[in-house]
């Protein structure tokens, strides 16, 4: 078979998450309760277009098939477009994803999927204006649902959404959000707060156990899906009378880790083997020039290695992670 990414445990890795920048608008409270502020003086500096390339080109001569294109908010970036152009024309680059809170989509998703976006997911965390404001700090509700209409409009099949459920915050909203996607082509994904490292109040008052999601998704009809090998860690429910699908995202369930198939690359170049307790392995010097792929791959592979058997976040390790809009989600 032809050159893939594998680690010590058999997984394989066709699935790159690959952040383009740190910088986000929003101030969730369980991500950037504060806002963005640069860690350095001076003004950062992402992955140019250049180094895009030449990251994404590598993992595609080694079977990445995915990329999924993250941040912060990586709309937020002038060359988002661009960006989507170059992920795109990497030969073997068959689906290209962005995760995007929604604020730029209305005006751009057009365009994005001209430039050869195939998959989006927004982000929405309350169906309710002023508890939207409350949790993302920002009052755009109705914004980002004129995006998701124009992201049917330009031609997705399917949006996915992404619904943090918090106790005492948005947690009684879930019948609302189950009649939302009745009738509309929604894989609604809730992902259960995960602890990082800036936000222990915050999860000790607020995180709501998946499990109390699932309980109540089976006790009104929903049936798991049978697992294919591209689903990754996500467990989906549908439901006969539903045209929407539910996927629960548990990372503090058993064996969550047995079906990771992803990768990620920060938007500062460095691979990272987990969302949670690794530094990550450089690749920037890597990326200055072409001519470069053999070791740069060499470098993957070789950190690839170390890429531990899970998270080990049940045994209290939030550590390394400030929050999910430094490394990609
Ligand atoms: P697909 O690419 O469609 O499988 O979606 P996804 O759910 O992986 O993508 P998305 O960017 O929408 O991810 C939503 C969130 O799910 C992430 O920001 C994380 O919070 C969580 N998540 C995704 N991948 C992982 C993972 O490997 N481990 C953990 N613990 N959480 C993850
Ligand atoms: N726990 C769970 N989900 C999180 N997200 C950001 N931070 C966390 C966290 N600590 C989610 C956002 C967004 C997705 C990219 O990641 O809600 O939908
Ligand atoms: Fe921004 Fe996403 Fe973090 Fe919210 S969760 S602050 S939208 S990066």
């Amino acid at each position: 078979d032809n050159l893939h990414f594998e680690d010590r445990f058999n997984r394989k890795f066709y699935y790159l998450r690959l952040s383009v920048t740190d910088v986000c608008n929003f101030k969730c409270t369980y991500c950037l309760p504060d806002g963005y502020h640069p860690t350095e003086k001076k003004k950062p500096s992402f992955l140019t277009l250049d180094e895009i390339q030449r990251v994404t080109g590598a993992f595609a001569e080694c079977g990445t098939t995915k990329v999924r294109i993250t941040g912060g908010e990586p709309s937020l970036r002038r060359d988002f477009t661009d960006i989507i152009r170059t992920v795109a024309s990497q030969p073997g680059i068959t689906k290209v994803a962005t995760t995007t809170n929604g604020y730029r989509m209305a005006k751009h998703v057009k365009s994005w999927k001209k430039a050869g976006l195939t998959h989006i997911n927004v982000s929405v965390d309350s169906l309710d204006p002023k508890m939207f404001h409350q949790i993302t700090g920002e009052n755009m509700f109705h914004q980002v649902m004129s995006g998701i209409d124009a992201a049917f409009d330009a031609g997705f099949e399917q949006v996915k959404i992404n619904t943090v459920l918090l106790k005492d915050l948005n947690s009684q909203e879930l019948p609302k959000f189950l009649d939302w996607i009745k009738t509309r082509p929604i894989q609604l994904r809730f992902i259960e707060l995960m602890q990082t490292g800036e936000m222990d109040d915050m999860f000790n008052n607020h995180h709501l156990s998946g499990v109390s999601i699932r309980n109540h998704l089976i006790g009104n009809g929903w049936i798991l899906k049978i697992k294919s090998n591209n689903d990754g860690p996500a467990q989906v429910f549908c439901h006969p009378d539903y045209v929407g699908e539910i996927g629960l995202i548990m990372p503090y369930e058993k064996d969550f880790c047995q079906s990771c198939n992803r990768l990620r690359v920060s938007a500062k170049g460095k691979l990272h083997l987990c969302l949670f307790g690794e530094h990550g392995v450089d690749l920037r010097d890597l990326l200055a020039e072409n001519g470069q792929r053999a070791e740069l791959i060499g470098r993957i592979q070789g950190g690839l290695q170390q890429k531990a058997v899970g998270h080990f976040l049940d045994e209290g390790n939030s550590g390394m992670t400030p929050h999910l809009a430094s490394i990609g989600g």
